[in-house]
């Protein structure tokens, strides 16, 4: 029997509220379906630095690396505040990104039939979309040097950022936006600046000759990010795949984001390279919320975007489209029946808990 690992680091505040649902998820699948499934569990974060004075643990950071993906929870909070900066929550989760060399974040919008009302756009707009933001990760100008703030010694001081991509780079990202699109409606939009910048011109040139290389099946369009920004609020629906560096990538997924409601609904995924010899990708799959102090503890969080996180792995990482797709289907049938966390509710339905929530995932996973 094929055997699936995954390292699951749960994390802070909410964290491990959320990962308790997905585990009984796995659970399930493995005993209903053979999945094959071995998991091992790991501290990241406060609770790591609480344990042993680490954001994360060299053991810990080699089993990630060595898992076929990794399921991380949320990090961070008040209760960690004065900790040294190399070790405070949020270095855990860095140093994943870095050595796992993730360069591709997934950040899917999609907005479910039942939550199209409590959008802030008009229903028409938002309800079914299903787009999917494809994110560069590791280069562009968070990590361009020179990056720095000279004293000009005139009373003048100079931050300098600087945005650097390499043929390399443009080329992966977009040939993971590519494969992505070919599963989905096959259709790619890259965005940058290529009228005022030269990593925009490069990036325009690398998108279109990648295309015109390996990937001349799938429909390529390409904007000026600031109109793309425009056209996601204005028609979103327009778009199946987004392809865009890392400013304006978290940017735009930011926007996308909030087209589709709260917080407590949103997973992303983040994939490395191919392995040369196994073609497998190193992966990390994390809702985009953090770890919610405020409520955390009070078993009232939202796991559908950690729920939803799994279901973007079961997909991304060992290619069990139909079991994902019916956990996406579970998660807005549920949502169709009223049942609400605290964070999405409104009038007419049914408050739950965060277990009740997740409980509720699973019987219509199972039923579906
Ligand atoms: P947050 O995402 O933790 O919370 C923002 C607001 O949304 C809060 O009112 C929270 O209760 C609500 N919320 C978030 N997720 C929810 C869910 N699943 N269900 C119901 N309500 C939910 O962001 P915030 O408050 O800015 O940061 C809190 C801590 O989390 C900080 O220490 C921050 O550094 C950390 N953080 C960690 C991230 C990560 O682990 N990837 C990402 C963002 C923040
Ligand atoms: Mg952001």
């Amino acid at each position: 029997m094929t055997t699936r690992s995954l390292f699951l680091l749960p994390g802070d505040g909410i964290g491990p509220e959320a990962m308790a649902e997905v585990r009984k998820l796995i659970a399930h699948i493995n005993e209903k379906e053979d999945a094959g499934f071995v998991t091992d569990e790991g501290l990241v974060g406060g609770s790591a630095y609480d344990a042993h004075g680490q954001a994360i643990s060299e053991e810990d950071m080699a089993k990630a690396m060595a898992a076929d993906a990794v399921l991380f929870g949320a990090v961070g909070g008040p209760k960690w505040d004065g900790v040294p900066y190399e070790v405070r929550p949020e270095a855990g989760l860095l140093r994943l990104r870095k050595d796992m060399a993730l360069f591709a974040n997934l950040r899917p919008a999609i907005c479910y039939p039942a939550l199209a009302a409590s959008s802030s756009l008009k229903p028409e707009v938002v309800e079914g979309l299903d787009i999917l933001i494809v994110r560069e990760l590791t280069g562009g100008v968070y990590f361009g040097e020179p990056k720095e703030i000279v004293d000009l010694g005139n009373g003048q001081k100079r931050g300098i950022d600087t945005q650097v991509y390499d043929t390399f780079e443009i080329e992966r990202i977009a040939g993971v936006a590519f494969e992505l699109a070919r599963t989905r409606g096959n259709k790619v939009c890259s965005m940058e600046k290529h009228n005022v910048m030269k990593s925009g011109v490069l990036w325009k040139e690398v998108v279109a000759a990648t295309h015109a290389a390996k990937y001349s099946d799938v429909e390529l369009t390409h904007m000026l990010a600031d109109a793309g920004g425009m056209q996601l609020v204005r028609w979103p629906k327009q778009f199946d795949v987004i392809v865009t560096d890392n400013l304006f990538g978290d940017m735009l997924s930011d926007v996308a984001a909030m087209l589709t409601g709260s917080l407590g609904m949103l997973p992303s995924a983040s994939l490395g390279a191919p392995d040369p010899v196994t073609g497998k990708r190193k992966a990390l799959y994390e809702p985009v919320h953090g770890s919610a102090p405020d409520i955390a503890g009070q078993g009232i969080a939202n796991p559908i975007a950690m729920i939803a996180s799994f279901a973007m792995c079961l997909r991304y990482s060992f290619g069990m489209i139909a079991e994902a797709d019916r956990l996406e289907k579970a998660i807005s049938t549920v949502l169709d029946k009223g049942l609400r966390t605290g964070d999405i509710m409104s009038d007419g339905c049914t408050r739950v808990t965060t277990s009740e929530m997740g409980d509720a995932v699973l019987e219509a996973y199972a039923a579906g």
